[in-house]
């Protein structure tokens, strides 16, 4: 089922976390999946207001450890206190704003995990990277130091959500072309397939960077891309109830 995931980043303020969850929680949702990843301050929000809708919600982002001396820190449990469904791990804004390198990405999204919940484990290169072709390499990278952890801890099964977001598409109004993204889905799950981890059907492949109402179906054209990850588009009622209709088919 098409995921269509919104990730409001640090805005909401002045109403507008009010505004755009009244929006969500009036939505028909049928044949796809709705979720919004807001701040935490909104997270008590949007657990009163969507209870009992379609719409799940998330944390944008998570603390590696699960309880402890950690100012400013959020836990995993504590997310889940607040009915989190998803949680974002690895978004590039956080790996390059707050450092959180490769093994807190994956000890964060280890949490999620333990905690009940679905991490949304974001990977994608620079533009260096891609400029240079080393696309496939970074990502392999990321993906690979994640099932290591988990390997590691002893997971079996696992469902979760792979994000690709190019960071040179994230904000940047251009995306990637689809094709673009099927083919880095393509090699992510090859990635997994050769993993001692079993990978239950629930672990799905989503897209992210510049999505709007105009290219939206595009991406969802691609039998590899099951989703989307929406920043900017996701902050305007009225498109992303488009985006909806256009998930609706
Ligand atoms: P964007 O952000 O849609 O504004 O490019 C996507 C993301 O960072 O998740």
């Amino acid at each position: 089922m098409t995921l269509l995931m919104a990730n409001w980043k640090m805005q909401g303020e002045g109403g507008l976390a009010h505004h755009l969850l009244g929006a969500l929680k009036d939505l028909t949702v049928e044949g796809c999946e709705v979720a919004v990843m807001v701040p935490f301050p909104y997270l008590a929000r949007a657990q009163s207001i969507l209870e009992g809708s379609s719409i799940a919600w998330g944390a944008q982002a998570v603390h590696a450890q699960s309880v402890g001396a950690f100012t400013g820190c959020v836990s995993a449990s504590m997310l889940a206190e607040f009915g989190c469904r998803y949680v974002l791990v690895g978004h590039s804004e956080r790996r390059i704003e707050c450092g959180e390198d490769a093994a807190a990405v994956a000890q964060q999204a280890l949490q999620v995990i333990r905690s009940g919940m679905v991490p949304v484990i974001c990977v994608g290169e620079s533009l260096a990277a891609r400029t240079a072709g080393e696309s496939d390499q970074v990502v392999s990278a990321q993906v690979q130091s994640i099932l290591t952890v988990f390997e590691s801890a002893g997971l079996t099964a696992i469902s979760c959500i792979w994000a690709y977001e190019p960071v040179w598409a994230i904000g940047a109004g251009q995306a990637a072309t689809p094709q673009q993204a099927a083919q880095m889905h393509a090699h992510i799950r090859s990635l997994l397939s050769h993993s001692v981890l079993e990978f239950s059907s629930k672990c799905r492949m989503i897209y992210g960077g510049s999505v709007n109402e105009d290219n939206l179906a595009s991406f969802l054209a691609e039998s590899e891309i099951e989703g989307v990850l929406v920043g900017g588009a996701s902050l305007n009622s009225e498109q992303f109830s488009n985006m909806v209709a256009v998930c609706m088919g």
